[in-house]
């Protein structure tokens, strides 16, 4: 029987009957899946495992360090770079969606690269390539039904010719909710390990238009007076995902005497199984109104929240 227990023990035992002796690259993204992914390597072949955390600067407040001292807590061998610059100047000027997307995996295999060819000088040749994809992914990006490739996700395919690694993939037949199971068994904080799905691309991709550092600085903020609120009120576990958008519609508002004309968020929380179709959570009108006048309270940049109520299809459950 498929218990959380059974899977772990079985894809310890795969992984380390395919990987033998060599040795295996991870990109840790921040979220559950590779974090995971992560601790089960580990576990599995422990110091043949070199993890790699690239952080874009594209993250919400907290994440890095919070996914570092959990991973280094438990004893993987993480290295670090913080190579949010170069994603940043990369992006200046980049309004499109899927040139934001595509700029975003180029660099991250440019920077990855470049730490591999460091690695592999200090510790040897490494062989495999190991990726946090879900079932879901796989279906999405494999381009055999209506819904694939809208968008292109970057963790699954698209890898250039000189990455050449053999990938490992050991959750491809798994769902989200198994992989939380997972990182619960390995010893993820039940933080991490019950935190929602974060896309590759981070907050580029709900920063709309071109993304800036000051940009990224509100969307962080009201992102964060969100997720923690969602959290307060004991509505985080019953939400899929929950985000913060931030448009670049300006709307005309009042405080105080003065008029204002600042920015508009988005808040948005969906139900889902998979993430494939969703609904919009019926959060209580009494939580909205507490996010909303703290946001517009502390975030001087925003005037205006809305909250997006189309379900998936055919709305995605991100807006770009
Ligand atoms: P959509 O917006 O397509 O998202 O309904 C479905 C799920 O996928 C996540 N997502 C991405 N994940 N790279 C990723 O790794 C991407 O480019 C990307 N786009 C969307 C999204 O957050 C949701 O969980």
């Amino acid at each position: 029987d498929w218990t959380p227990e059974h899977i772990l023990e079985v894809m310890t035992r795969e992984v380390r009957e395919r990987v033998g002796d060599e040795r295996v690259l991870l990109a840790i993204s921040g979220g559950v899946d590779s974090s995971t992914l992560g601790l089960l390597l580990n576990r599995a072949i422990g110091e043949r495992l070199t993890a790699v955390f690239v952080d874009h600067g594209l993250l919400r407040a907290g994440e890095a360090e919070e996914v570092e001292r959990a991973l280094r807590g438990v004893g993987v061998n993480l290295t670090v770079v913080d190579a949010a610059e170069r994603f940043l100047g990369a992006l200046t000027g980049v309004a499109d969606p899927e040139e934001k997307r595509k700029i975003i995996g180029r660099e991250f295999i440019e920077v990855f690269n470049g730490v591999v060819r460091d690695k592999q000088a200090e510790v040897g040749h490494i062989r495999f390539l190991a990726q946090g994809t879900l079932y879901p992914d796989v279906i999405e990006s494999s381009g055999g039904h209506g819904a694939a490739n809208i968008k292109s996700h970057h963790n699954v395919g698209g890898l250039p010719e000189d990455l050449r690694f053999e990938l490992l993939e050991p959750f491809r037949t798994l769902f989200k909710d198994e992989v939380r199971e997972l990182a619960t068994l390995l010893g993820l904080p039940p933080h991490l390990a019950q935190r929602h799905p974060f896309p590759g691309p981070g907050l580029a991709i709900r920063c709309l238009g071109p993304v800036t550092r000051e940009r990224l600085a509100v969307l962080r903020r009201v992102d964060d007076i969100f997720v923690s609120a969602l959290r307060e009120f004991g509505l985080y576990d019953e939400t899929w995902q929950a985000l913060a958008v931030l448009t670049p519609l300006r709307s005309v508002g009042v405080m105080g005497d003065a008029r204002t004309y600042t920015n508009t968020v988005a808040l948005r929380a969906v139900t889902s199984v998979d993430g494939m179709t969703a609904d919009w959570a019926r959060l209580p009108h009494d939580f909205l109104a507490t996010v909303s006048s703290r946001i517009v309270n502390s975030v001087p940049e925003v005037n205006r929240v809305v909250y997006d109520i189309t379900s998936k299809p055919p709305g995605t459950i991100e807006w770009e």
